[in-house]
């Protein structure tokens, strides 16, 4: 075969649920001149990466710095980290994520006990509690801060409180919350995070920040040699936070420049300032769809603003739209995820996509897809979009 042209990808809006849209000193970072992984002006940077990332996480102590793959890693890597097969692992699940987590923990042989939420509803923290009380000895508790499959925030603070000073260690997805909604990792008693560097952060796919709590290590070195060579954390400590260096495998050098830069963005804008953008954008769109008549999935207290489901209208093929937003606008929206879920339409605001400019775009893009103003119910119609309105 010969040699394929070079690449041109097209322009996107990308307002799905991750990656979202690189800043462009992001994407800059990646061309400054590569050093070695072993190169000490490198481990610099990893140094600041960390620091950074620490911050982000709102966790002074403990052990916080990212791994080499993408969110999923970041699950693996706690599952295979804090769990022993034949232990029990109770999971929140309402949406995909939740569920992946469960899997992820099967895969490891432990038992797994969900407490389940319908689509669109956190699940309820009375439950959890229940969970782990009627299973006495659970290793793990494990809830998505984030469920980006339905747009709703689980509020995780409340669980980790009543388990404070218990044994049970709590696992928090945070790959749709990290940098984009408000998340205090020591505060709050969590006892491993994990996340990914494309949605909040606004860096590109590839990298998942993770950070333990002192009570995590403490289990870690409890049990030596169990986890998986390439998700050790210990290994991985001796190189991310121990000078000089030992090496643990080749990091990707030029992502680690970006997500430094898009880390530094952050703490530039400020942490909270960026918490509150995403809030007053998310929810704006929230509002101009709720009075174009469109519903939305998730239970009004417990919506993202950085990722809205909204319900595909009846009549409408939710695929159909999704492709001509594309085709004619550039604008890439998230579809339904997972075969239970119902039609919806994920829109996701994060990093530099959290704009009014970007909810305008959106706005005006589906209008001209799906068609003008719907009735809605807060302005006095009877007129339900589709039979799932004000779920
Ligand atoms: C809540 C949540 N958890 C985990 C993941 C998996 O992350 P990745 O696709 O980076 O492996 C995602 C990805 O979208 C996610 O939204």
């Amino acid at each position: 075969m010969s040699a394929a042209p070079s690449l041109s990808p097209s322009r996107r809006l990308l307002c799905g649920p991750g990656p979202s849209n690189v800043p462009a000193s992001v994407l800059e970072a990646m061309q400054k001149p590569m050093l070695g992984h072993l190169d000490d002006e490198f481990h610099a940077i990893l140094t600041e990466v960390v620091e950074m990332l620490a911050v982000i996480y709102q966790r002074s102590d403990g052990l916080t710095f990212p791994l080499s793959a993408s969110g999923t890693a970041g699950m693996e890597a706690g599952i295979v980290s804090l769990v022993e097969p034949g232990e029990t692992v109770v999971v929140g699940v309402g949406g995909f994520f939740g569920d992946r987590i469960a899997e992820a923990a099967r895969r490891r042989g432990a038992r797994v006990v969900e407490v389940r939420a319908e689509p669109g509803a956190h699940v309820s923290t009375e439950a959890l509690l229940d969970a782990v009380q009627r299973n006495r000895g659970t290793a793990l508790l494990a809830v998505v801060h984030a469920e980006t499959s339905t747009g709703v925030r689980q509020p995780i603070e409340e669980v980790v409180q009543a388990l404070s000073g218990s044994d049970v260690m709590v696992m928090a997805d945070c790959v749709t919350s990290l940098g984009g909604t408000e998340l205090r990792a020591q505060a709050w008693g969590i006892d491993y995070c994990f996340s990914c560097s494309q949605k909040c952060l606004g860096a590109p796919p590839g990298i998942s920040p993770i950070s333990l709590s002192p009570h995590a290590l403490e289990r870690i070195a409890s049990r030596p040699g169990t986890a998986l060579l390439y998700f050790d954390i210990e290994l991985l400590a001796r190189y991310w936070i121990e000078r000089p260096v030992t090496y643990h495998h080749t990091v990707p050098v030029l992502q680690i420049y970006a997500l430094h830069e898009a880390l530094r963005l952050v703490l530039e804008e400020g942490l909270e300032n960026r918490w509150e953008r995403h809030a007053r954008v998310g929810a704006y769109l929230q509002r101009e769809l709720s009075e174009r008549g469109f519903a939305l999935l998730a239970e009004e207290s417990y919506r993202l603003p950085q990722l809205t489901a909204v319900v595909v209208p009846e009549g409408v093929d939710g695929r159909a739209v999704q492709r001509r937003l594309v085709e004619e606008h550039g604008l890439e929206v998230g579809g339904a995820l997972g075969s239970s879920a119902p039609p919806i339409w994920r829109i996701g605001l994060m990093g530099e996509n959290a704009s009014f400019e970007a909810v305008d775009y959106v706005l005006q893009a589906l209008e001209a897809v799906v068609g003008g103003r719907r009735e809605s119910r807060s302005r006095g119609s009877t007129t339900a979009v589709s039979g799932r309105e004000g779920s």
